[in-house]
């Protein structure tokens, strides 16, 4: 795999870019508002970091990542991203994604919704519940006793794969959470949603073992029975 495609270059796109191009990939990134407005962006970033409209972002990714607020997610090109991995970093806040029925009622989570907008992608939840400022802080070289662990989760086993490379080359150890049905186990307000947080907040990182990571999904409980 050789490139990044980002779907939304803002904090978490913004820094997802940064520890690709540290990993030796490339990176295409997106937004709402056109190439243009993303060349400080890109120029910050240096060699390897181009910027496309959001189709470009789509064909050139060999795994995509979609990191948009949630409310914009059906403006995601599905064509483009057919056979490809997705990566979903999207949680739902209602207050700014206003209210989506099928989340306020849990009949479905943030990453089924992606996936049933498309529905020929493999798409795999991840880096949803870690603070972008400290993706940043805690990305270590593969083997490094000090490395975090990540969940992630989705249905295709061969997506994960790729996931779980992406995440390694990113800097990361991976927890399979198991399907994306699965994936509200670390959405927000659970305990494994910004889990990295240290005492002083979401921007002090504090690194988690997959031990830690797994106790804290199997603790999780549904909205319903906070
Ligand atoms: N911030 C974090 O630490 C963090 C951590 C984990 C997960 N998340 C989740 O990841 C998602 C992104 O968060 P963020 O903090 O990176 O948001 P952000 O800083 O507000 O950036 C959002 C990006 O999405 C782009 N965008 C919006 N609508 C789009 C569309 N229809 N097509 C293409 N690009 C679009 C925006 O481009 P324009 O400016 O041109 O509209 C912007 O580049 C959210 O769902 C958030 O909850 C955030």
């Amino acid at each position: 795999m050789t490139t990044l495609g980002l779907i939304g270059a803002g904090h978490s796109g913004g820094t997802l870019a940064k520890l690709a191009l540290a990993a030796g990939y490339d990176v295409v990134l997106s937004n709402s508002r056109g190439p243009h407005t993303l060349t400080d962006l890109v120029d910050q970033l240096g060699d390897g970091a181009r910027a496309g409209t959001v189709e470009e972002a789509a064909a050139a990714g060999d795994v995509v990542v979609v990191t948009i607020p949630l409310k914009n997610y059906r403006e995601v090109p599905v064509e483009p991203l057919v056979g490809k991995v997705v990566v979903d970093t999207n949680n739902y806040y209602p207050q700014r994604d206003g209210q989506i029925a099928e989340l306020d009622d849990e009949s479905t989570t943030v990453s089924e919704l992606l996936q049933a907008h498309l529905p020929q992608s493999h798409v795999v939840k991840a880096f949803n519940n870690i603070h972008f400022t400290t993706l940043e802080t805690l990305a270590r070289p593969s083997g490094d006793p000090e490395r975090t662990t990540l969940p992630i989760a989705g249905d295709d086993p061969v997506a994960k794969k790729t996931v779980t490379q992406l995440l390694d080359d990113l800097g990361y150890d991976t927890l399979d959470a198991g399907p994306l049905s699965e994936g509200w186990r670390y959405q927000r307000d659970t305990a494994a949603y910004g889990l990295y947080a240290g005492p002083g907040g979401m921007a002090e990182a504090r690194r988690r073992g997959a031990d830690e990571v797994r106790a804290e999904l199997d603790k999780a409980k549904r909205y319903r029975d906070m």
